[in-house]
């Protein structure tokens, strides 16, 4: 597994190198694939009441950041499809989610422990308490909403700034997570009423259904404390 993941990481460094030759950055910035669409910062600042602030020092490691922050996001979220697919062509759904159950959760783990970064998932509806959005994932989450609702596609959609959280500078990532048919048979609106009952077990509040492919799932959370 750790072979493996190094693997994905080195293949998605080379390819977010190369994307990113032509691609100027800068912090509190939506880009969607290679054409960057600048949005205002402050009004994420203002949307999370002040406790984000985007710096205006822009340094060229951001772009170092942004790579490294694709290139984990691409070997986590690669590591948990290589973990359900598997799964689900096996056994189904019901055992698929006792393993996505026992492994999501040690796979972020896993990936933070290796690089230095803190790495997760989140949702507007989540199923697992633990992913639960903070203020500033929530506004992201929003304008993730907002954008697909103004016809981008979720596929390629990412936001990174860099906030000020009790006087520490974080550097923040996050890309969204499409809903593809694979996913409608834990997260669709028509579950088998065996896996209804599985997940009201192992998640008792759980809100992650009703999803349509296409819709946006949820994202990928990457953050790393930046030196001063
Ligand atoms: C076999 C059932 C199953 C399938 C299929 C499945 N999921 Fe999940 N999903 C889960 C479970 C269980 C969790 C909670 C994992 C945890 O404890 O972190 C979860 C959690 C998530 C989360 C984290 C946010 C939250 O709600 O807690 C995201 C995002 C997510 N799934 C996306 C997807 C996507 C995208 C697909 C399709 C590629 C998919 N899932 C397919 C069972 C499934």
């Amino acid at each position: 597994m750790e072979k493996a993941m190094e693997r994905t990481m080195e293949r998605a460094m080379e390819m977010a190198m190369e994307s990113s030759k032509k691609s100027v950055m800068k912090t509190g910035m939506f880009f969607s694939g290679n054409v960057p669409v600048l949005v205002k910062a402050v009004v994420l600042g203002v949307a999370v009441g002040g406790t984000a602030i985007s710096t205006t020092v822009w340094s060229e490691n951001l772009d170092a950041h942004r790579d490294e922050a694709r290139a984990l996001t691409f070997s986590f979220g690669t590591s948990l499809k290589e973990v359900l697919k598997p799964a689900m062509k096996k056994s189904g759904p019901i055992e698929a989610l006792e393993v996505c159950n026992m492994q999501a959760p040690s796979l972020a783990e896993d990936s933070a422990r290796s690089s230095g970064w803190q790495v997760g998932r989140t949702a507007l509806k989540i199923r697992n308490p633990n992913n639960q959005p903070d203020a500033w994932e929530l506004s992201v989450l929003k304008a993730f909403e907002q954008r697909k609702a103004s016809g981008e596609s979720p596929a390629q959609m990412e936001f990174l700034d860099v906030v000020e959280v009790d006087g520490e500078r974080r550097f923040r990532y996050m890309k969204a997570i499409p809903t593809g048919k694979l996913c409608l048979n834990c997260h669709g609106s028509q579950l088998k009423p065996e896996v209804t009952a599985k997940i009201l077990t192992l998640y008792p509040t759980d809100q992650a259904i009703g999803f349509k492919e296409g819709d946006i799932r949820g994202a990928f959370t990457l953050s790393k404390a930046l030196l001063k």
